[in-house]
């Protein structure tokens, strides 16, 4: 055991630097072949997927890369207000077709843009650019001229030609007169035609006639508020969320929507995990743990669909619902084995009926093609942790001994290497940390040696300092008999930060 023939498959390699990863996530996930097929089938059948194993043997990292798989979103979806029924908003899906001819429309309406030396200087004046006393050109934002100091805000009897009938012409156009607008006319051909001028950063903006009309026309359709925009992640992790994150809301109205004070109900709606999966995949590890929370599930899966109401009572988004918010998710649903018996029955069954149930492998045969799949591994692990240098092979090769050695005690499997793979992921990084704090470029075989002694347990520690002290209690969890919690119940925090 421990013979170092990773060396006769990577004969000019001494590093892990010379070590190539793949490109493709789920090629990244070693030793677990059948689960990865399936998932690959999953994504392009859009099939429901439940995986089945300890931690950290890849389950999460399968379920990320799934969406790897999965075409872009091309729905958008919008609450959009209903006038006749605030509390009942309407949802609005747009493809992206759609979308983009809003866009296009969009641009129709907003004119063009001028620099404010080029505005006639009354209206540079009035929109606060050009300092009526110098000609100076600055911000509106600021005050004061910056180059006289004197106060730029014009003096009302100074409004030249633009006087009010302007105004009144600008009225008529739907235009309010402000500090930020100012409405005049300008000749085209035989006629007179109204021309808006508009604050715009450190330009004006320029609408003439037409692109007021557009405008308002625009205006006058229902208000509306993208909830789940096209732009987004397939992969939504729902891991641990709350019944509002999972199933959205309609948050809290101090006004209780008055149509002058409050927030308009449609406003208020929030999406949840199940809607920003739409299209997706909807990832929830530990499933379990959703208890209850599980039958939403199951109903969002059976209707395609989700229902967005305010979920405290005592709230004022208590009385708005939106009803048939999209909900086409890809559940990836992850679970140990204990577990298994508290997914909720009709809930595991619509996931075998229309998917797939997946053990994961606890280790691999220890073979030369897995060792250099435990290389491809290691060196994953050290160029996505970005803080520890490559390793040595000689490193590499205790490495996979350790791994060895895990899965005889843990899995009872010999010859075979461990795949609970986070544990070791763990251990690479100590030893990186380690060469690092001896500012060396490659992490050696020593590092390794260092970082099984400091990696142990603190269990283990608490035996060896202080002997039979807690004994007992220690006494089910010696190297030799470990059972699972002994590898299990730290270092979890990868899993944390896999997703940030
Ligand atoms: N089969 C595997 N192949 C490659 N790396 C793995 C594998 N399993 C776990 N890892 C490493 O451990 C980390 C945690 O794995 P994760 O997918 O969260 O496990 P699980 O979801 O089963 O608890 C991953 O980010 C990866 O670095
Ligand atoms: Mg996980």
């Amino acid at each position: 055991m421990g013979a170092p023939y990773i060396n006769n498959d990577y004969r000019d390699a001494s590093d892990t630097s010379q070590i190539a990863i793949p490109a493709n996530p789920l090629d990244r996930v070693i030793g677990q072949d059948e689960a990865v097929r399936m998932a690959q089938i999953a994504a392009k059948q859009r099939r429901h997927l439940l995986l089945v194993g300890p931690p950290g043997v890849g389950k999460s990292m399968i379920a990320q890369a799934m969406s790897f798989y999965l075409p872009r979103p091309k729905q958008e979806i919008r609450v959009v207000h209903n006038p006749q029924y605030p509390e009942r908003p309407f949802i609005e899906i747009k493809n992206s077709d759609q979308i983009k001819v809003e866009k296009e429309e969009q641009n129709l309406v907003e004119g063009e843009t001028i620099d404010p030396r080029d505005a006639p200087l009354n209206v540079a004046e009035r929109l606060n650019y050009r300092c009526p006393r110098c000609g100076y050109y600055s911000l509106p934002t600021e005050m004061v001229c910056p180059n006289c100091s004197s106060p730029k805000t014009q003096p009302t009897t100074q409004q030249g030609p633009f006087g009010d009938v302007f105004n009144v012409i600008g009225a008529a156009f739907g235009v309010q007169n402000s500090t930020d607008k100012v409405t005049s006319t300008r000749r085209v051909g035989e006629r007179e035609e109204v021309i808006v001028y508009e604050k715009y950063g450190d330009k004006i903006r320029v609408l003439d006639e037409k692109t007021l009309e557009r405008r308002r026309k625009m205006e006058k359709k229902s208000p509306s508020k993208v909830i789940i925009p096209i732009d987004r992640n397939p992969f939504v992790l729902a891991t641990g969320a709350s019944e509002t994150e999972l199933l959205g809301d309609v948050r809290h109205d101090p006004y209780g929507g008055h149509p002058q004070l409050g927030t308009l109900p449609y406003e208020r709606v929030i999406a949840g995990a199940v809607h920003e999966a739409h299209e997706g995949v909807l990832f929830i590890d530990e499933i379990t743990h959703l208890g209850n929370l599980q039958r939403f599930i199951l109903t969002a899966m059976q209707e395609r669909s989700f229902p967005i109401t305010g979920r405290n009572p005592q709230s004022a988004g208590a009385s708005v619902r939106v009803d048939k918010v999209p909900a086409e998710f890809i559940l990836v649903a992850a679970c140990n084995i204990q577990d298994l018996q508290y997914i909720l029955s009709p809930l595991r069954s619509r996931i075998v009926g229309s998917g797939y149930e997946m053990l994961m492998e606890v280790a691999m045969p220890d073979t030369p093609e897995n060792r250099l799949k435990y290389l491809q591994f290691i060196t994953q692990e050290i160029i996505s942790d970005r803080k520890i240098p490559h390793m040595e092979l000689a490193g590499a090769e205790l490495i996979i001994e350790e791994g060895l050695r895990r899965a005889r005690e843990i899995d009872h499997k010999e010859r075979a290497l461990t795949l609970r793979l986070r544990e070791l992921g763990g251990l690479i990084r100590a030893s990186g940390d380690i060469a690092v704090a001896s500012e060396r470029h490659l992490i050696e075989k020593n590092d390794v040696v260092e970082a099984l002694k400091m990696y142990l347990p603190v269990e283990e520690k608490i035996k060896k300092y202080y002997g039979n002290l807690g004994a007992a209690m220690s006494s089910e969890n010696t190297l030799s008999q470990s059972g699972e919690n002994y590898y299990m119940n730290y270092h979890n925090y990868r899993e944390d930060r896999s997703y940030d």
